[in-house]
């Protein structure tokens, strides 16, 4: 193995990249991100490792979750507060019926690169660039929009930092007190069958409080009743962006990506001798990898050994996407291949990517059904070859959009319409994310017995 350096992916064949026309530009920008702040510290990335490593070994789950892509248009404090209150909401769920902590992983604070398909889209005969997420060009239909802007780089630290800034305050100024668990229920969700169930639930958190003030423990003494561990992450796609931020812990001189706690690699960019292994390979971060119906077992394999070669617990997270009937095919043979091999890895369940359709109504959609499906499904594969189902990783918001179909609240393709708001995939709605935390938690439970 050649020695790894934060720019030594330069030297591999990386896909999905945008094709910047000014090069001195570019350049400009790449360095004066090198002299931004950092978004995380070491200390947190190791700190979110630990946690993951007793997801890993079946004494915690993995909630990981927020938008498909984040965008500058939708970038509002409102935003910001409703998916984080819907993550609180569904890890008190699992936490409180399922009887296991949850570690808390925001797809925010830097989620704007998104791979693509096809390099070009086409309407009407008319082909241009395809959209890369805010964070490389423009989402509006028109040649200028689609032409790759450096200066989106700078704009997406901004604002990831100003994220983060509102995400610690909610996370240590509050909110995230388990006194405020009423407060997380949002408003539009309040008459249906989901809203119901959550408020009873809450209840019997607000009388379990109770009882344990009467006993002296209070939000005063105890940290954890007041405060809540709130980590970030986003799909490392854009190496130079991933390269700038990639600092020395002065403690411990070992290399950390500082634009997220977690990074993870998506199923088109996973080439085992590609860019995005090479710089992952070397930084000390959590890391994920995405694994489609692609991923062969000797590929995943090699991935173990190149990123987690001590192979410590809580550093590699497999997440699995294979679409809702696919799980029991493809999983299986995975799970078996890294478990023969004694490596040791978090296991979590992306039911979101493998089951997109298309609507006759022409909307890109994911069938509330389907994501239970495989979520269910990926469960019966680990208790089957007696592994550890550690998590799952969503996209969902705490907007009243209408993106998926299905659910208690029963979206349909007409409704599809009303409130499609994203950038990129179908998000589940408060309604349905709380629906599947349900779910999740009786399996737990479940498992538990
Ligand atoms: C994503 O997580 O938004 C994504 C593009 O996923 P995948 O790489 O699994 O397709
Ligand atoms: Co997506």
């Amino acid at each position: 193995m050649s020695s790894w350096s934060p720019q030594s992916w330069r030297n591999f064949p990386i896909l999905q990249q945008p094709e910047y026309t000014d090069k001195k530009h570019l350049n400009k920008i790449e360095q004066e991100l090198k002299n931004y702040p950092p978004l995380v510290f070491a200390g947190e990335a190791r700190n979110l490792k630990k946690q993951l490593a007793e997801v890993g070994n079946g004494d915690a789950f993995l909630l990981q979750g927020g938008d498909c892509a984040e965008s500058f248009s939708e970038f509002n404090a409102t935003n910001i507060r409703d998916t984080f209150k819907v993550m609180l909401q569904m890890a008190v769920v699992m936490s409180f019926a399922g009887g296991v902590p949850v570690v808390k992983i925001g797809r925010m604070g830097g989620q704007f690169a998104k791979p693509r398909s096809s390099d070009f889209e086409t309407i009407d005969g008319v082909s241009l660039p395809s959209y890369r997420g805010d964070i490389v060009n423009g989402v509006e239909f028109t040649k200028e929009a689609r032409v790759p802007d450096p200066e989106r780089l700078l704009k997406a630290y901004n604002q990831s930092s100003a994220t983060l800034n509102l995400v610690r305050a909610f996370a240590s100024g509050g909110l995230a007190d388990l006194h405020q668990v009423h407060r997380w229920n949002l408003g539009f969700a309040k008459q249906n069958k989901m809203s119901g169930k959550y408020e009873t639930l809450a209840q019997n958190i607000e009388d379990s409080l109770r009882f344990m003030e009467a006993c002296g423990v209070t939000s005063k003494t105890y940290r954890t009743l007041r405060e809540t561990d709130f980590y970030t992450s986003h799909e490392a796609l854009l190496l130079n962006y991933e390269e700038a931020f990639t600092r020395q812990d002065s403690l411990t001189g070992e290399w950390y990506d500082t634009s997220a706690h977690m990074l993870w690699i998506g199923d088109r960019t996973r080439q085992i001798d590609g860019a995005h292994i090479e710089y992952m390979r070397g930084i000390n971060n959590p890391v994920g990898v995405k694994c489609g119906p692609s991923m062969s077992n000797d590929d995943l394999l090699k991935i173990c050994e190149r990123l987690n070669p001590e192979n410590e617990m809580g550093r590699l997270n497999l997440i699995v996407r294979m679409g809702a009937n696919k799980v029991l095919d493809d999983m299986p043979r995975l799970v078996q291949a890294v478990k023969a091999e004694g490596f040791n890895v978090v296991w979590s369940c992306d039911p979101m990517h493998g089951n997109v359709y298309k609507t006759a109504n022409g909307f890109k959609s994911r069938p509330v059904e389907g994501i239970l499906t495989e979520m269910k499904e990926f469960f019966q594969v680990h208790k089957a070859e007696g592994t550890v189902a550690g998590g799952v990783h969503l996209e969902m918001t705490g907007q009243n959009v209408t993106e998926c179909t299905g659910g208690t609240f029963e979206v349909s393709e007409e409704d599809l319409s009303s409130r499609y708001h994203t950038h990129c995939d179908p998000r589940l709605n408060a309604d349905q994310s709380l629906e599947l935390a349900f779910m999740i938690a009786d399996t737990l439970k479940e498992a538990r017995k």
